[in-house]
């Protein structure tokens, strides 16, 4: 389980203002392993693979999508090595891709045997571009695409009763789809699979290249959520892409409007500019004081194995976990946080100005928070020469001995280490 302190940084309560907010977490679904892995240079090694679906199960999720087995042997294979190795916990569901096609949904299915819960992800594209440019098809030959692919996947996964089935249809580029056609598929697709509301159907409604603000996709996902058929029987799911640089504030928004389920990367791999980050999607709901229910209390770790295994650095400036998020260089940031760490109570509301989250929450330490360089003021030094060194200046040496530092920090133009500062403090104070 999460290890977060018990109290959320913002009460809910002091809110002023009337407005939506998230008050559960979606059900979170990760594709780092198919959408995310289909975006890499150089694609998972199988081995990469498993540690990478470890991690995902070790921090909570319980919806994995482990790849695309028909158009891949190596995503075969691995599902197949799951299944066969009983990596799978009983609680996890994974889920397998698969365009609406005899052969390829005949092979995704064969690729899923003896799981105990897989879900079959069928997808095909419905945007005016994509039928006129791409398929040369009217509304219902695309309608019947997709009819038809449904009806071989509930055909084909009754002969295999031992597994527990699920179906997610996609209608790909639903976002820059005119939303009477979205419904009509997704209705047929439904009236198809007979969904109950013990056993629901995931209607994912993914923005497939991001091309509108975020209101508008959260407009689309609720006038979906309004008019679906059988909308108690429906789980409805949406997949940010991030073209706009807006996927996060997209999903938030789908959320308040009704979805209840986010398919994401972690860090925000996949196509192009990636696929929503579900860390920072789960952790700006812990700092509302929601739960995420996913376990980030080492986020280090994590980061550590997704730079790994996708061979892409995380920036310095991610939220929540780039080495640069906790650290304040200027001297009034490093004043008020030296102040807030002073009162801070461990079981109290988080307070401290500057940090919207304690990094202990997170496993990162009190210790890389403070940095020192030429912009910063007193504050920061004093705090480093405490920390490290238990040396606790009084106010006026702090300002006389700050401007040694700053004079070093200006003539070397580089960051003041806490060692730098204590040598600098001896070679002052006490060698002449
Ligand atoms: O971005 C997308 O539309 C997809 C679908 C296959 C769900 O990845
Ligand atoms: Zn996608």
């Amino acid at each position: 389980a999460a290890k977060y302190r018990p109290f959320p940084a913002v009460q809910l309560a002091d809110r002023q203002w009337p407005s939506r907010t998230i008050t559960q977490p979606p059900i979170w679904m990760s594709t780092d392993l198919r959408d995310g892995n289909q975006a890499l240079i150089e694609p998972m090694s199988p081995e990469k693979k498993l540690r990478f679906f470890e991690k995902l199960v070790q921090i909570g999720v319980k919806e994995i999508e482990v790849g695309f087995p028909s158009a891949s042997q190596t995503d075969f294979d691995f599902v197949r090595m799951l299944v066969e190795e009983n990596r799978i916990p009983d609680d996890v569901s994974i889920i397998v891709l698969t365009q609406a096609r005899e052969e390829l949904i005949r092979r995704t299915v064969e690729s899923c045997v003896g799981a105990k819960r897989a879900i079959v992800h069928v997808y095909n594209s419905v945007a005016p571009v994509f039928r006129r440019v791409v398929f040369g098809m009217g509304q219902d030959e695309i309608v019947q695409i997709a009819v038809n692919g449904t009806r071989l996947i509930k055909e084909l996964v009754a002969q295999h009763p031992e597994t527990q089935w699920g179906l997610e249809y996609s209608p790909e580029s639903f976002s820059t789809t005119e939303l009477e056609f979205s419904k009509r598929i997704v209705d047929a697709v439904s009236e198809v699979w007979q969904p109950t509301p013990q056993n629901r159907m995931i209607v994912n409604l993914p923005s497939t290249v991001e091309a509108s603000t975020p209101n508008v996709y959260a407009d689309q996902i609720e006038w979906m959520s309004r008019h679906l058929e059988r909308r108690d029987s429906l789980v409805i799911s949406v997949h940010p892409h991030n073209d706009r640089g807006t996927a996060v504030a997209a999903a938030e928004l789908a959320v308040m409007a009704g979805a209840d389920r986010v398919e994401g990367c972690l860090f925000g791999n996949g196509e192009r500019t990636g696929n929503v980050d579900l860390v920072t999607l789960a952790l700006n709901l812990y700092t509302q004081g929601v739960h995420p229910g996913l376990d980030f209390s080492d986020i280090d770790a994590v980061r550590q194995l997704v730079e790994e295994c996708n061979q892409i650095p995380v920036h310095p400036r991610h939220p929540y976990v780039g080495d640069l998020v906790f650290t304040a260089f200027s001297g009034s940031h490093q004043d008020a946080i030296k102040k807030g760490f002073a009162v801070q109570k461990s079981d109290a509301l988080w307070e401290v100005p500057y940090l919207p989250i304690d990094p202990a929450d997170l496993g990162r330490s009190y210790d890389a928070v403070i940095r020192v360089n030429s912009q910063s003021g007193k504050g920061g030094m004093a705090y480093l020469l405490e920390q490290e060194y238990g040396l606790e200046l009084p106010r006026r040496l702090q300002i006389e001995f700050s401007r040694v530092v700053q004079r070093h920090a200006d003539a070397t133009g580089t960051e003041v280490a806490a060692s730098d500062i204590h040598a600098l403090f001896a070679k002052e104070y006490f060698e002449q």
